[in-house]
């Protein structure tokens, strides 16, 4: 059974492992992710059945406004539902609390990303073109809350 939950300090070594899983090159430091953690955000983990973290989800938390800027599944984990479930989770946490919008950037070469936040009710409603250094464009996404 996975559980969804809020993270725990104690969390941050296993998301600096799914974070290096996922991002490689990209991958954010421990020293990133530990001074993020007690700024303006918000950090949701799933766990597998030993309770150890395989899925985060990190959000700046602007009061009223939120925007997803890490949403990382473990590669053995994926296509079973958990990033579905965790920005569900999310949703429901920022509704509750009377925030309006969610917002989130992607690459537009992240096609299992896209999909994901379609999938979910996200509206594209600006593209940046080669706003990467890569040279690829982001898009942006919002979600209406209320
Ligand atoms: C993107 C990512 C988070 C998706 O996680 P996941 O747990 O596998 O996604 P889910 O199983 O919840 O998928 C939900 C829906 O998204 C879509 N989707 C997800 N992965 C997909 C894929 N590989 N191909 C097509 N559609 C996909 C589907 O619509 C899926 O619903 P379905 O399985 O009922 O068809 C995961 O692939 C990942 O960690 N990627 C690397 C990190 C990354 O790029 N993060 C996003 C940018 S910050």
């Amino acid at each position: 059974m996975m559980e969804i939950d809020f993270a725990q300090f104690d969390d941050i070594d296993a998301i600096v492992r799914i974070e290096g899983e996922c991002f490689m090159n990209e991958a954010w430091t421990r020293e990133m992710i530990e001074s993020d953690f007690f700024k303006r955000s918000i950090y949701i983990v799933t766990r597998n059945e030993l309770g150890v973290p395989i899925a985060y989800l990190s959000m700046l938390d602007l009061e009223i406004e939120g925007e997803i800027l890490r949403v990382a599944v473990k590669k053995q984990y994926r296509r079973k539902g958990v990033a579905k479930r965790m920005i569900r989770f999310l949703i429901e946490h920022l509704k509750a609390n009377g925030y309006q919008q969610l917002y989130l950037e992607v690459k537009s070469t992240n096609e299992e990303a896209i999909k994901l936040y379609e999938h979910l009710g996200f509206m594209k409603f600006n593209e940046r073109k080669h706003y990467y250094g890569s040279g690829e464009d982001a898009l942006n996404y919002i979600l209406l809350l209320d």
